[in-house]
This record gives structure tokens, sequence and C-alpha cells, in this order.
């Protein structure tokens, strides 16, 4: 996947001011940046949530910004796991049903019983979102994005309202997902405790990515 001079702005507020990213299958990429960089807004792009107003997205020799809309719906549902900044459970599904929901009748699909019981969260399979802690429906937003093992895998800040070790869990449960699966995994996180599970870590400053001077 290669991102290439990627521009966007908000009402000709510039935020992103020439991307470029080539993420290759295997590799979990760490993104930080000062709040207000545009990290969620270049991974909207990135699961073509969000069309830029500029640039290209290739995968695999194809220009997704061009591609139909048809093709692009395809590729956001089986190619694309993402995990927002905001859970967004569904409010009346029980922790189980919220993955069941979406699990594609694909033969790469992962067990949720046991990605759930990976998160910790067996306790909790039939309680309802308003039931849950802040961390537990993260954690339930991040089983619901692996559950089918979508090749491109896309996480706003998953570990924001966890404590160290449930963050750990779920940085090291992504990193496997690059590593052991051959996905791509690119992960927002305001944390740098959690970033050594990364291969690369950038910075989104000023428009621009480039490598974190600091990892
Ligand atoms: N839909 C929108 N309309 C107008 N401006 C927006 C919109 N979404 C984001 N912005 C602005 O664009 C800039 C980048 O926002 P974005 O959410 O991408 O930043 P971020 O790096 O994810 O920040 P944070 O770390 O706080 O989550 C911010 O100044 C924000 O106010
Ligand atoms: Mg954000």
């Amino acid at each position: 996947m290669k991102l290439t001079n990627i521009t966007h702005a908000y009402d000709s507020q510039p935020v992103l001011q020439g991307v470029d990213l080539e993420v290759k299958p295997g590799e979990c990429i760490g993104i930080i940046g000062p709040s207000g960089s545009g990290k969620s807004t270049l991974l909207q792009i990135l699961g073509l949530l969000k069309q830029p107003d500029a640039g290209r997205i290739e995968l695999e020799g194809k220009d997704l910004l061009i591609a139909d809309e048809e093709e692009r719906r395809l590729l956001r549902l089986n190619e694309i796991g993402f995990v927002f900044q905001q859970a967004h459970l569904v409010p009346y599904l029980t922790v189980r049903e919220q993955l069941e929901l979406v699990q594609a009748d694909s033969d790469s699909k992962q067990d949720p019983l046991r990605l759930l019981d990976v998160l910790g969260l067996s306790h909790r399979l039939n309680q309802l979102p308003q039931f849950l802690s802040g961390g537990e429906r993260q954690r339930v937003a991040v089983a619901r994005a692996l559950v089918n093992r979508p090749r491109l895998i896309l996480a706003d800040e998953p570990t924001a309202s966890l404590d160290f070790e449930n963050g750990r869990r779920v940085m090291e449960l992504l990193a496997a997902e690059a590593r052991n699966h051959n996905r791509r995994v690119i992960v927002i996180t305001h944390d740098e405790r959690m970033l050594d599970v990364c291969d690369r870590v950038l910075l989104l400053q000023d428009g621009k990515l480039q490598p974190s001077p600091r990892h």
C-alpha cells in the first residue's frame, strides 16, 4: 500500500500537506503527533472513509481514489478493520453479538470467543455496552476490527482508555496480526510506552509524515 502526496483541508484550513507513506504486509506502524495534527483524518483517508483533496492511494497497483464506490465499499467490508477513537458499539447488542454481527463467512476469520478471551473479556460476553467500562468497550471494538482478519488494520488510539497491562495486550495483539499473519497494521497512539511493539514510528507534524526522531 502506498500513499503519495496526500493533501486535505477543512474549510480551506490545510491539515495534510503532502503525506507519503508506504506500508508492506507484515508491518506494524505507529503514528504519533500533536493533537489536531491530522492523525484521525489520515486514518480515515487510509480506511477509505474520507476522500482526500488530492494524492494517490495505491493498493497492489490500483489507485483506490479513482476506484468506483462499489469497489471501495467491498474493500472497506472485506479488507479493512477499523478501530475508531470512540468505540462505536451497537447499543442493543451484547459483546458476543457485536462480533457475530460483522463476522464474514470467510475461512480466515478468527474465533470470536478466543479473541475476546485474549482481550480479557470472557466474563463479559452477554453484557450490553452500557454496562461495560470505557476500556472494556474499547477492547470489544478492537476484537470487532480483528475478527475477520482484514488485510489492513487501522486503529485510532486503541489503548487510550486502558491501563498499562491491557494496553500492552491490545498492542501485542495488533503487532501479532502483522507479524504472524502478514497483515498491515497502523496504530495511532499518544502513549509512548506502547510504541516498542511497532516496526516503525512516524510523526505527523505540520501536515507531513516523517520518521520520528525519538524512536
Ligand atoms: N469534520 C471536520 N470539519 C472541520 N474540521 C475538522 C473536522 N475534523 C477534524 N477537523 C480539524 O482538523 C484538524 C485535525 O483533526 P484530526 O481529528 O485529524 O486530528 P488528530 O491528530 O486526530 O487529533 P487528536 O490527537 O486530538 O485526536 C483539527 O484542527 C480539527 O479541528
Ligand atoms: Mg484523533
